[in-house]
């Protein structure tokens, strides 16, 4: 099944994925596509050396939301795409991309659902607001996404204890490297492989 992946960022979660399919741990998925949200962000780096074709579709080159939305579906259908990830996506995928896959969108969120997610919840954020709550136990969720955005139904969510002293950026790191990095490539294989 030829897949994209959406980032914004680093792209530690699509380095996942690109490690999981050079494993063998992804049979059934092609990493067909990494479109980034704007140009420049390291994401895009691993992507050309992992051999995957890049695009950039930027919402401000774009005069409207709908135009915006119009060309990332016309991206991902002119790849021949049949499903996508969201790893460290921050933009919003239009109804339009949603509607034209569904089922056949995953995103990885940085807390278990329904904790800490919706609007306003996104990175570090997510992790300072568990950390503010107090919470002993978070980590990351990987859910399908519907019209509703976050929450669609939860495909995988793997827990992450909270530690003494941790700090936004070291609880997101063990929540990444303990949680995101596992689930996201194994929720991938339940999709392609027909299991979802
Ligand atoms: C991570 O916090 C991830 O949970 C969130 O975006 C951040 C960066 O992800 N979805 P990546 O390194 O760009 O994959």
């Amino acid at each position: 099944m030829r897949v994209a992946v959406l980032v914004s960022g680093g792209g530690t979660n699509l380095q996942a994925l690109i490690d999981a399919k050079a494993a063998g741990k992804l049979p059934n998925a092609q990493l067909a596509l990494v479109v980034a949200s704007k140009p420049g962000v390291y994401a895009l780096e691993r992507a050309a050396k992992a051999g995957i074709e890049t695009a950039v579709v930027r919402r401000k080159d774009y005069a409207s939301a709908d135009a915006f939305n119009d060309a990332m579906l016309q991206t991902l259908q002119s790849h021949g795409i049949e499903a996508v990830v969201l790893a460290g996506y921050l933009s919003m995928v239009g109804q339009n991309v949603v509607r034209a896959y569904p089922d056949r969108i995953l995103n990885i969120h940085p807390s278990l659902i329904p904790s800490f997610c919706g609007a306003g919840y996104y990175g570090l954020r997510v992790h300072q607001a568990a950390l503010k709550k107090g919470v002993k136990v978070t980590g990351a969720t990987v859910h399908l996404v519907n019209e509703a955005y976050d929450d669609g139904r939860i495909v995988l969510q793997k827990a992450v204890y909270v530690e003494e002293g941790d700090t936004p950026e070291t609880l997101q790191r063990r929540v990444m490297e303990q949680a995101e990095w596992e689930i996201l490539p194994r929720a991938l294989d339940l999709l392609t492989s027909g299991r979802l």
